[in-house]
Parts: C-alpha cells; sequence; structure tokens
C-alpha cells in the first residue's frame, strides 16, 4: 500500500510564519509536522509515499531531503492549491491501481495510525475515515454512521444541525474507485475540489465506505492556537535528555538540551520543555511546554507554553505566554529616549500588549 501526504496550501490562518515558511514545517517539539506524518506511515509499514508540495515547494523537498527515511519518497507539484480532491487526482500516476492512505500534512496523532491501516487492508470496503468525537461538530466535516455495520451513511460540511458529533479526521483510506468520484465532482462555493464531496458521491452510488474513531488525540494544526495545543500534547510525552551544559541553575520536570547549549547564570527551566542545539539562556525563566529551536538566546525574559523557531534572540522580553515566535525574530528592550515600543512587524501579526 502506498501513502499520500498533503504538504501544499497557502496556510492562511497562520500568517505572517506562513509567508515565509510552509505550515507544515512549522515545529512542534522542535520537529516539523510533517515529519510525524511521514513516521506514522512509515510505522505503519508503508514504503512508498508521495508528498503534494505546492508554494515552498523547494522548501519542503530539501527539509525531507536532509532526514533519513526508510521509504522511498516522491514528490508532486499542486500548482494552486485547488482543493484535497484536485491532490489526490494530480497524484493518480503514482498511486495507479492499489489501495492508498492519504494523511494530511498538518494533523497530528498519538497513537499513530498502524490499527487503522491494519483494519482498512483487511476491508472490503472503497473508503475508511478515521474519526473523533468534537465539541463544536458544526465546525467541521461530519459524519453520520452506522455503528452495527461501522458504515458511514451520511457526510455533511459544517453542518448547521450537525447529525452527530463525529467529525472527519485528516487521514483516510482510499481506493482507485476515488478517481472516479473526483472526475464526478464539481468545485464547491469556495472554487476547492473537496475530497467530502468525492467520498459523499461514492456513499451515493452505495459503495462501501467505513470509519475507525482515533484513539487518543488528534490535532489539526492549522491554527497558532492548535499549534501550541499540539507543542503541550507532544512535550506531555517527552523524555529528558541533557546534550548541553547546566551551570548555575535550576531544572525541575523533564527537559531536553541540545547539543552547544548553555543555560545559565540562574535561569530557571521548567519542564516539559526542549531547547534546541548552540542556545544560550541566561538570566531567563522557561516554564512549562516550551519549544525553543536552534541558535536562539533568551536573556533576561520568562517564557513560557510557547514554540520559538530557529534563530530567534529575545533580551529583556518580560513574561512572554502562549506565544508562536518565527524564525531570526529580535525582540529587546527600547533602552533610549523617548521611551515606547518599536515596532517593525509583518503583515498579517497578532500582538497582545
Ligand atoms: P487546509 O487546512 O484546509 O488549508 P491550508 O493548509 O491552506 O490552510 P488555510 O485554510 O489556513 O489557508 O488544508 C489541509 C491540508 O491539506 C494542509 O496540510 C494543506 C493541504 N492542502 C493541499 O496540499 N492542497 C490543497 O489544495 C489544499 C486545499 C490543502
Amino acid at each position: 500500500m502506498k501513502g499520500l501526504i498533503l504538504s501544499g496550501g497557502h496556510g492562511v490562518r497562520l500568517r505572517p510564519i506562513t509567508y515565509s515558511q510552509q505550515k507544515q514545517l512549522i515545529p512542534v517539539a522542535n520537529k516539523p509536522i510533517l515529519f510525524y506524518c511521514i513516521e506514522d506511515l512509515i510505522n505503519a509499514g508503508i514504503e512508498d509515499i508521495a508528498i503534494v508540495v505546492g508554494p515552498n515547494k523547494e522548501q519542503v523537498m530539501n527539509t525531507v531531503r536532509s532526514a533519513k527515511w526508510d521509504a522511498n519518497i516522491e514528490f508532486f507539484y499542486q500548482d494552486a492549491p485547488r482543493g484535497l480532491a484536485h491532490a489526490v487526482k494530480i497524484s493518480e500516476p503514482f498511486l495507479s491501481d492499489d489501495k492508498f492512505i492519504m494523511y494530511l500534512g498538518d494533523n497530528l496523532l498519538k497513537g499513530g495510525i498502524n490499527g487503522f491501516v491494519k483494519d482498512f487492508v483487511d476491508a472490503k470496503v472503497e473508503a475508511s475515515l478515521l474519526l473523533t468525537r468534537v465539541e463544536n461538530p458544526e465546525q467541521y466535516g461530519v459524519a453520520l454512521v452506522d455503528e452495527q455495520k461501522k458504515v458511514i451513511l451520511q457526510l455533511l460540511e459544517k453542518p448547521k444541525r450537525p447529525p452527530s458529533n463525529l467529525s472527519i479526521v485528516g487521514i483516510y483510506g482510499l481506493t482507485p474507485s476515488i478517481f472516479e468520484a473526483i472526475d464526478n465532482i464539481k468545485p464547491s462555493w469556495r472554487g476547492e475540489f473537496e475530497i467530502t464531496d468525492a467520498l459523499h458521491w461514492l456513499i451515493e452510488k452505495g459503495y462501501s465506505v467505513r470509519y475507525d474513531l482515533v484513539e487518543g488525540w488528534w490535532k489539526d494544526t492549522g491554527k497558532p492556537e492548535d499549534l501550541l495545543e499540539a507543542n503541550r500534547l507532544i512535550l506531555d510525552g517527552i523524555f529528558s535528555e541533557n546534550k548541553g551544559s547546566i551551570e548555575n541553575s535550576r531544572v525541575s520536570g523533564r527537559i531536553v538540551v541540545g547539543d552547544n547549549t548553555v543555560i545559565g547564570e540562574n535561569s530557571t527551566i521548567a519542564g516539559p520543555a526542549i531547547i534546541g542545539n548552540n542556545c544560550s539562556i541566561s538570566n531567563a525563566y522557561v516554564g512549562p511546554f516550551t519549544s525553543i529551536g536552534n541558535n536562539c538566546q533568551i536573556i533576561h525574559t520568562e517564557i513560557e507554553n510557547s514554540i520559538v523557531l530557529d534563530g530567534s534572540n529575545i533580551a529583556h522580553g518580560g513574561k512572554i505566554i502562549e506565544s508562536l515566535i518565527g524564525k531570526d525574530v529580535k525582540i529587546s528592550r527600547n533602552g533610549s529616549l523617548p521611551k515606547g515600543k518599536k515596532l517593525v512587524i509583518g503583515d498579517n501579526s497578532e500582538i497582545e500588549l
């Protein structure tokens, strides 16, 4: 069986970070989200994987190629985000006539997909979806199911009156019949070829679409608060590892410290937290659920519940909470007069003072 990961799209809800960086490459606990997806497919025994790339295709391809994988990985270019079903269609030459798993490259699942893939291999169905119970089904694609037969009877996109609280998760088991379905659908009101419309077509034609329920947590990292929650969930499961040096500082909880990183001068680190390679932390507090990338400096600053990307330098930053800080960001104190906040901020940034 083959695997297909979607790593295109503009990631509008994560601007300004996604102006310069593809969403699926944003690190959670210092690892790109996309890498968790690739690992899940490989752990489920899938050795042939295609990744659909879009706006920042070179960045995605270079990042994936910079790591070693126990799988053949190739890339398909989608010229514009024309929808999930369009991404499947352009990958048809690779997927050919076999069953395949489609994994949205911005989704994170705690329990992996081994059970789901095994059930799908054994089942005689046209498609299989992973579902999870949500509190606000009107904001998701929702499935009406027959619990006894374990099949999906109806799929509705963001229904005003949801028939269940079962939402579609971004992992799909598909067969070549999906190509026929995609050929028979039209773009939706938002101009995209929707995979839910294609699946709906299969159900209408009487094909069997089964489902499994997610075990453990699932996170779609579309918005900054989702990324921070995913970061919390992943950090919750880390084990301590120290490759750097910790001097004159207090450490509690589980922390991971990278090569050549120095934590010193009266700092406090309260895990779970991860600090990358070549960082310098001094006179600072790094609190729970914080991920700091490589080559960062945190000086005279308190930070918790946050993600800081590579190369950022934060000095005298006060107390920073629940923040997503991009690459090579500089935060410093204005020591000159007139006193005040000096800002150079990209389009679509959000600042809460
Ligand atoms: P979305 O989250 O629906 O879209 P997006 O990532 O562009 O984000 P936003 O809505 O904030 O602009 O996409 C789900 C996943 O599918 C995500 O990993 C991107 C990917 N995708 C493609 O690869 N091609 C596409 O045409 C679309 C629509 C999404």
